[in-house]
């Protein structure tokens, strides 16, 4: 990896003037790295490393949810049926099979509790296909005999959409991980919806490219997962949603039929856009088997910048001044407020890359091709908004160690928060005015019920906010020492009546999963939720799949 260390000596002086800025900013000169592999290689291991020390495992579904019922239209799974599947995919580790031994509890329990431990399911049959005449076939036989399913990519998913409630199969797709075919001229990816991630984003890497989503649990998460769940991540403010650079998709419905739109076409109208509809839908209308992407090509020039700033106003201030200044080449504008940063601390024991202590932090990545003036814009915009006051204390990275290093005190926030308890998460988009008006609200109201506080009695350890801020997407997070029912009844309805009257989304990119199915209706119209539900109807008559979610 090369690195080109500017001299320090003429930023410091251009960036003298705020007296509180210059000597943090001193002993950090500021350096521009050439990036041309994967400048953020997060541990494929790094989310499920940390489960091991997450909340335990605690009561199942239905019994956190007594009013969810099992529905009786689902036939049970019986030794015929595991049989069948048996005899469909051959090797001994494609089925794991609790219904005739009871001694795969333990096998099938990762598959049955999602990543907050917050949702837990009754599953005993696992099925891992391995091609998509397998998953045709699998999804024919349920299809016929009323079973239900749950697709499952990498179990990342952070609304509960991706296990089970009572015994759905879950039809798990790590098998299904091959990278089909590359164009290096195009930079059109096929790939299998298995595929992790950062194995992707890696292969990529060494062509040049890069994949046009990064989110902090790449080391695990499947591109079908990314696909399904439409997730938004760390760029979606450089490269767009998915919804714009999926350019195909095979699928498979859930009465075994294989829907082939692998078009590797930037522009083809011929008809409705049937692949978006896939897009999001979080495994209610078919299971997505394969996909084209098309990916940009990986920026050869990478700084990455952490600020500390007195108030909201100023972060707003900051964003606005960085889309002035760096527009083309920033690549992300992330917000985490002191309250996220405090937990990262207690949970890594790092001291923090700023001296002092700020309400706010934000998170500014640029990349581009040409170091020369990627260097000179940041460098402007350094000056510019320090001289303004809007930034109080920053400091650059000066490698690609240190790259990593500023983005952990982004992207170690939920694992951070995970590590400590049980977590309500509430992924929503609020016009940027108002966006961080919810934590401060949320947390005065969950005080008042006297929720919170440094005490065991309290389950309430924090009520935080971070997020996209580049997209207007917040991250409001309470943080507990236990999940606990008082808690979700104090936060709920109230955070979505909240974001209802301001017209913003109850799911900004994580989805709607299990928990936020009942409260879809307050960022959709009835209208709209209707012609959800003939979809639904449409492709899935038997609704076998991901029953009890989304809508
Ligand atoms: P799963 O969790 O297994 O499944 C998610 C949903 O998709 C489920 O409903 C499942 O049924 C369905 N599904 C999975 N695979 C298929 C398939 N092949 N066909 C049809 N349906 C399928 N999300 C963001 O949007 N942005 C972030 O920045 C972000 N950061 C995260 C950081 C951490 C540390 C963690 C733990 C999660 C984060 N997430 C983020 C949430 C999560 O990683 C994403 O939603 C991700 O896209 C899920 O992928 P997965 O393979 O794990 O899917
Ligand atoms: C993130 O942006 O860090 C992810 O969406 C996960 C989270 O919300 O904690
Ligand atoms: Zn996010």
């Amino acid at each position: 990896m090369a690195c080109r260390h500017r001299s320090s000596t003429t930023t410091l002086a251009r960036l003298a003037k705020p007296a509180r800025l210059t000597p943090r900013l001193s002993t950090q000169p500021q350096v521009q790295s050439q990036v041309a592999s994967a400048v953020r290689c997060f541990s494929s291991s790094r989310p499920r490393q940390l489960k091991e020390t997450r909340c335990q495992q605690g009561k199942f579904t239905s019994e956190t949810y007594p009013e969810l019922k099992r529905d009786p239209r689902y036939g049970q799974v019986t030794k015929e049926h595991v049989d069948y599947f048996k005899g469909l995919l051959g090797t001994e580790s494609a089925v794991i099979d609790g219904v005739t031994n009871e001694n795969a509890t333990d096998d099938i329990e990762p598959f049955n509790s999602d990543w907050m431990r917050k949702y837990r399911g009754h599953c005993r049959l696992v099925l891992k296909p391995s091609s998509t005449e397998e998953v045709s076939k699998i999804l024919k036989y349920c299809n016929d005999n009323k079973l239900a399913v749950v697709p499952q990519g990498g179990n990342t998913g952070l609304v509960g959409g991706s296990v089970p409630v009572f015994d759905e199969i879950v039809l798990n797709m790590g098998r299904m991980n091959n990278i089909i075919e590359f164009d290096e001229v195009s930079g059109i990816l096929t790939v299998e919806a298995g595929a992790i991630l950062e194995v992707v984003d890696q292969f990529l890497a060494s062509k040049g490219y890069i994949f046009p989503l990064d989110l902090g649990a790449k080391g695990s998460c499947h591109i079908g997962g990314n696909l399904s769940t439409n997730a938004g991540g760390l760029r979606l403010l450089r490269y767009g949603s998915l919804h714009g650079t999926t350019l195909g998709i095979e699928a498979v419905l859930p009465d075994g039929t294989v829907v082939d739109d692998l078009c590797k076409l930037r522009k083809n109208n011929t008809g409705y856009d049937i692949k978006q509809l896939f897009i999001g839908s979080e495994g209610t209308i078919g299971v997505i088997t394969k996909a084209v992407i098309q990916c940009p090509q990986r920026p050869k020039a990478q700084n990455v910048a952490l600020f500390g700033l007195e108030s909201y106003e100023a972060a707003q201030q900051a964003f606005r001044e960085a889309k002035g200044h760096l527009s083309e080449i920033l690549s992300a504008f992330e917000l985490m407020d002191a309250g996220s940063q405090a937990l990262v601390r207690q949970v890594t024991k790092k001291n923090s890359p700023l001296e002092g202590e700020y309400p706010f932090y934000c998170l500014i990545e640029t990349s581009g091709s040409n170091s020369d003036h990627d260097g000179e814009k940041l460098q402007t915009f350094l000056e510019d908004v320090m001289e303004k006051g809007i930034v109080v204390d920053g400091t650059l990275a000066q490698d690609e160690t240190q790259v990593k290093a500023l983005w952990s005190w982004r992207e170690g926030i939920t694992e951070a928060l995970g590590h400590l308890g049980g977590v309500y998460k509430y992924d929503v988009s609020i016009p940027l005015p108002e966006m961080y008006q919810l934590v401060e609200d949320t947390k005065a109201r969950v005080e008042e019920a006297g929720l919170l506080g440094d005490t065991d009695e309290h389950p309430v350890r924090a009520v935080v906010g971070y997020g996209h801020m580049g997209d207007s997407n917040l991250h409001l997070n309470v943080s507990t020492r236990r999940f606990d029912e008082r808690v979700e009844k104090v936060l709920e309805p109230f955070v979505y009546e909240w974001i209802s009257k301001r017209q913003g989304s109850i799911s900004a990119e994580h989805g709607l999963g299990l928990a936020k199915k009942k409260y879809i209706g307050y960022s959709r119209t009835p209208t709209m939720v209707g012609l959800m539900k003939q979809l639904k109807d449409l492709y899935d008559p038997n609704a076998i799949l991901n029953p009890y979610k989304y809508i």
